[in-house]
């Protein structure tokens, strides 16, 4: 059935009548408040914080609130149309899921009710280079709706291509790159902490799902165990029980065979390389016809670099704010990237998303569609898929009103006179 802002809008108030509340809560604030309350400390912290002092992610606010919208009336907006054509497919709204990793921190269906919610709404998910589910096991539940799979470059050009390969295989679109990370950002919160969830064996199931990676845990690596070892104790016990209990396999075969430490530490080795440059781009065309796309972008000199190395797509994030603090926030950046760019490839953006007016706003300043962040996770927390479905479809009806109350018919009719 076609998705309607104002049946949904309906819905919300009809439901009311007979006592029913929305699922999760629909401002922003409250609902990351109410996520906290269901998340475990370190998870909360994971998920929510960002680099240093997190100038950034205040950064990626205020940016919005620099730009305002200026409302036009009187031109017949009873119809409208919010469908966009992005590499070759048809989307019913600007909204993609951005990739995110480790979602079993926030429920245990974890990626698997992403994708349902995904499917449920017909909006395109990333799967995550960090998932805590294999890309296979999401796909199976998405079908024919739209999935694309994000990469980290890894230290191994075989496990980078056996990666693009698989995500061929299930059915992903595009490639997405991210660049941002070679390094991970002092994140402030988590090493407050001392947690970081990787070291217990969440958010890797990419790998321990991949052969390339499996055959790798067979070579000798005594870098990668001196980096992880830890004193024996309680803590680091019940840590090695929980990570045989969450490793494919039998817990008993995973205890003796420590095979799931092995995989840890060959992680921390591997996961990313810091080394990478714009030639190594051409490695990764040689090995997908898929369209590739550069997450991490800011600059719109690398804006440029992504044109002349031949990417299909950009999306201007920061990362969340979790990568490099004092930066600029991702709505700032948007604009000298989109006249970089030049109507070229499409561009994209997240960091800051935080309901439909957010997205109008990007989409003003020349985004072709934005991707949803932390909002999802903690709709996830809240209430599953069911919890990530309302998300959707109440930022899908905000966009569409704000978009009406605007003037605008169509996404061709948003643009930079929509706001001051
Ligand atoms: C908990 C968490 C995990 C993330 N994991 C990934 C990831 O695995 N790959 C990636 O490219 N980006 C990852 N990101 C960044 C998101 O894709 C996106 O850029 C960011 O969440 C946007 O900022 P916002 O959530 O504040 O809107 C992660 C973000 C968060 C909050």
């Amino acid at each position: 059935m076609k998705f309607s802002a104002t049946d949904r809008q309906k819905t919300l108030y009809i439901n009311g009548l007979s006592g029913s509340k929305p699922l999760i809560p629909i401002d922003a604030n409250k609902l990351r408040e109410t996520a906290k309350e269901r998340l475990s400390t370190e998870a909360y912290t994971y998920i929510a914080g960002g680099a240093g002092r997190e100038d950034t992610m205040t950064a990626n606010r205020q940016g919005f609130n620099q730009w305002q919208i200026v409302p036009r009336v009187l031109n017949d907006v009873s119809e409208r149309n919010t469908s966009l054509n992005l590499f070759g497919q048809s989307l019913n709204s600007p909204f993609l899921l951005a990739p995110i990793g480790v979602l079993e921190m926030a429920h245990r269906n974890a990626d698997r009710a992403v994708a349902q919610a995904a499917k449920n709404t017909a909006t395109p998910m990333i799967f995550s280079n960090q998932a805590s589910i294999s890309m296979e096991s999401c796909a199976r539940i998405l079908e024919e709706s739209p999935h694309w799979f994000q990469l980290y470059w890894s230290q191994s050009d075989e496990l980078v291509k056996s990666l693009v390969k698989r995500a061929e295989g299930c059915g992903c679109t595009a490639i997405v790159v991210t660049l941002d990370t070679t390094l991970l950002g002092w994140r402030s919160r988590d090493l407050d902490l001392a947690y970081l969830p990787f070291l217990e064996g969440k958010g890797i199931a990419q790998y321990t799902s991949d052969p390339v990676f499996m055959q790798m845990l067979e070579e000798k690596d005594d870098t990668a165990a001196k980096q992880t070892s830890r004193n024996i104790n309680p803590t680091s016990l019940a840590a090695l029980v929980g990570l045989a209990w969450r490793f494919p396999g039998s817990f008993l075969g995973n205890l003796s065979s420590g095979t799931p430490l092995k995989a840890v530490r060959k992680f921390v080795n591997i996961y990313s390389r810091p080394s990478i440059t714009w030639e190594n781009l051409a490695f990764l065309r040689q090995h997908t016809s898929l369209p590739i796309i550069l997450k991490g972008i800011l600059h719109p000199d690398d804006a440029l670099k992504a044109l002349q190395y031949g990417a299909d797509g950009i999306i201007v994030s920061n990362h969340g704010g979790r990568q490099v603090d004092g930066a600029i926030s991702a709505i700032a950046a948007l604009p000298d990237v989109v006249k970089a760019i030049n109507r070229k490839i499409p561009v994209l953006m997240d960091s800051g998303i935080r309901g439909g007016a957010d997205a109008f706003k990007a989409l003003a300043l020349g985004a072709t569609a934005v991707c949803i962040g932390r909002p999802y996770v903690y709709a996830l927390a809240i209430a599953g898929s069911e919890g990530i479905e309302e998300l959707i479809n109440n930022y899908k009806a905000d966009f569409e009103l704000t978009m009406a109350l605007t003037g605008c018919k169509s996404l061709e009719e948003i643009n930079k006179n929509c706001l001051t």
